[in-house]
This record gives structure tokens, sequence and C-alpha cells, in this order.
């Protein structure tokens, strides 16, 4: 089949006002302010991919009896492009999704969209809505996602798919700003994946799976959920929107390993980051038992999530039906912040990109 498609274009015949958009890129938050301009890419068995399109974003019209609507056959993916010193824009590892965009697919029974087309049709996405890129430490947060959209009620793989690309201006993802500690609850009685399971794909219905979870944080005010492992309920796994890492005493870090956890591009990066560094890291098992036993003894002295809208983000505090324990001194740490601040430099151009990681696209 054809790696290559012509993207049509449709410029926005209103685009948003100057003035407007930058009332809405001073304080954007996360995901709720959305650029002018959608890619739309069509999948059916018969033609393969076809229809690429750049246009105004709008409502998709959908038949009620989509497949996606009633067997959740969905996919996601997460990146954020970059306005660099230059005016121009950068890609953190796009290739990457592109990658993992086909793992998801392959696991959810899904046509794999040839990476280059994925970063055809982010880079198409990204020229036309530059504008919408804040300036400072925001970031033009790019969603390319795929359902299935055959109008059939039978439960098996849909015969046609419609893969889409929206961009939203975000600022961090976290209410209490991009360096504050968070409050992390661990879920006792649910789990996010099971061995065999859709842990590792990035699918849509992984994340309607975890919300219970993440509502029962919030209740114990907490900000996100860290879920153990389903078989033992003992292992931590990762959060509900991110990866973990843990560092010690004696300089070493330890993650979770790959399995049935989402393979976090930041996840990878700060183990590349780590070991450039130094840095002795394990991708081993650590249990929650051992998690409260180090952050009491103080052999534990830091605890980061990481992912792209997270980006590191440190934990202070840790939550459960039996207690509450802090780490460190419950604030960001100096590990922490170091990690931040080598991932940060590299995506924003502002430091050597040896690993070949920056993207450019104008
Ligand atoms: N784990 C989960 C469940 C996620 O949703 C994410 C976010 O994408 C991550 C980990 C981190 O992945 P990445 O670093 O590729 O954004
Ligand atoms: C991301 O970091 O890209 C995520 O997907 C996390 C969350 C917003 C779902």
């Amino acid at each position: 089949m054809s790696d290559t498609l012509k993207f049509v274009r449709h410029p926005h015949p209103t685009p948003t006002p100057a003035d407007k958009r930058a009332a809405l890129l001073a304080n954007p938050g996360f995901g709720r302010v959305f650029s002018d301009h959608m890619v739309t890419i069509r999948y059916s068995d018969a033609k393969g991919w076809h229809d690429a399109r750049v246009e105004p974003r709008a409502p998709i019209p959908m038949d009620p009896a989509a497949a996606v609507l009633h067997y959740a056959q969905e996919i996601f993916e997460g990146l954020k492009a970059y306005k660099t010193a230059d005016g121009g824009a950068t890609l953190f590892r796009p290739i990457e999704n592109a990658r993992r965009f086909q793992q998801s697919a392959e696991r959810l029974a899904m046509p794999k969209l040839p990476e280059k087309i994925f970063l055809e049709a982010i880079d198409e996405l990204v020229n036309i809505d530059r504008d919408w890129i804040p300036d400072g430490d925001g970031s033009l947060y790019i969603r390319p996602f795929m359902f299935a959209n055959e109008t059939f009620l039978g439960v098996k793989p849909s015969s046609d798919y419609l893969f889409i690309v929206i961009a939203s201006s975000v600022g961090a993802y976290f209410k209490s700003g991009a360096d504050a500690a968070v409050s992390v609850w661990v879920s006792q009685e649910y789990t996010r994946a099971a061995p065999g399971g859709t842990g590792a794909a990035k699918c849509g219905g992984n994340y309607a799976a975890s919300l219970l979870a993440q509502a029962e944080a919030t209740h114990h005010k907490c900000d996100q959920v860290v879920f153990l492992d389903a078989a033992e309920r003992k292992w931590i796994e990762e959060l509900g929107g991110m990866n973990v890492f843990f560092v010690f005493n004696d300089g070493s870090m330890t993650t979770p390993p790959l399995g049935t956890i989402l393979p976090g591009i930041t996840r990878s990066s700060v183990l590349t980051l780590a070991r450039d560094k130094g840095i002795p890291v394990r991708e081993e098992k650590y249990s929650f038992d051992q998690w409260r036993a180090d952050a009491k003894s103080g052999k534990l002295r830091e605890a980061f999530a990481c992912g792209t809208a997270a980006v590191l983000t440190p934990i202070g505090t840790v939550r459960a039906p039996d207690g509450e324990f802090v780490i460190g001194n419950g604030q960001s740490g100096a590990r922490t912040g170091e990690l931040k601040k080598a991932l940060v430099d590299i995506q924003r151009g502002r430091a050597s990109d040896p690993h070949k990681w920056i993207h450019k696209v104008f």
C-alpha cells in the first residue's frame, strides 16, 4: 500500500482574529483552547488510506451505529510543538509517536498508518496553525487519534477508520503549575492493565477504565492516581497519565519495567539522559510497601511523574487508605529539577541535541 498521500488544503475562511487568539493564549491551561484547523485522513478496506485534508476544525458527523461508539476501537497519541528562539517550530521525537501509534493500532486490530504520513499530517497542522504555539513555557499539544467508523453493530474490527489530528495551545498540565509537587492516591481497588490486556497501547478505553480511580484520587484530594499491578496488587506500575521514577540516596534511580505500562517517550528520554549523566538507572519492579519504607527511612529522596503533558512533575505526598507519607521535604528535588532542565533545554532548542531527537517543522 502507498505510503504517500497528497494533502488537500482548505484554509479556514474566518480564522480566529489575532486579538482573540492572544487572549486565549494568555492563560490556556490544558486541553481547552483549540487551534483553527484539523487534519483528517480516511481509511477503508477497499481504498486504503485516502482523502487527506487540512481543513477548518469542525464537528464530525457520525452515524449513531459507528463502531467506535459501541466497542471503543480508538487509539490516540500526544506530543508537543515548541516555538524556538529563531521563530521556528520543533517537535520532540515525533517518530516515536508514529511508531507507538502503529503498535497501538496493531493491538486494537486497526490498520497501521505509515509513519511518513503520520509525520506529514502533524507537520501540516503545525504549519497552518503556527500562530497557536504559545510563547514562553507553553506549547502546542498535538493530539492525533483514529477511530472505527464503520456503521455496523457486529463485534469485529471495523472496515472504515477516520484519522484526525487536532491541536490545543497549552500551559502546565497541573493547576498548581509546572514545578509544584503533586499528591498521588494509590488505588487499592482498581487496576489499569493486566498481562495480555491493552496497557501498553494508547487506547481511549484504558483512560475510561482509569476514571473511577482518578475520581477516587480527587475525592482524597490527590492530583493523580497510581496504579498497582493487576496480578499481585503489589508492584507500582504508573499514574493515570504518566510514568514514574524513583530517586535514591545513593544517586541511583528506578522506574517500573515495560510490559503492562505505556512505553512513555518521556520515560525513554529520561532513561537516556540519566545514563548520559552517568546516573545508575534500573528498569525494575518496585513495590508500594518498599516505596513507603524507603520514603520513611530516607533511602528514597525523590519521586517524579513524567509524560508529554506533565513533563517532569515532582511527587510530594503519597496517600492510600491506610495512611500517607511524604517524599523528601514534599517539594521538588534536585535530581528531578536537573533532569527536567536537561530534557526541556533540548526540547526548546537551548541545548545541543546529541541523540537527534528534534524534528524541525519550519
Ligand atoms: N503513561 C500513561 C498512562 C500516559 O497516558 C502517558 C502519556 O502519554 C504516559 C505514560 C507518558 O507517555 P509519553 O511520555 O510518551 O507522553
Ligand atoms: C500525554 O501526556 O500526552 C497524555 O496523554 C496524558 C494525558 C493528557 C492523557
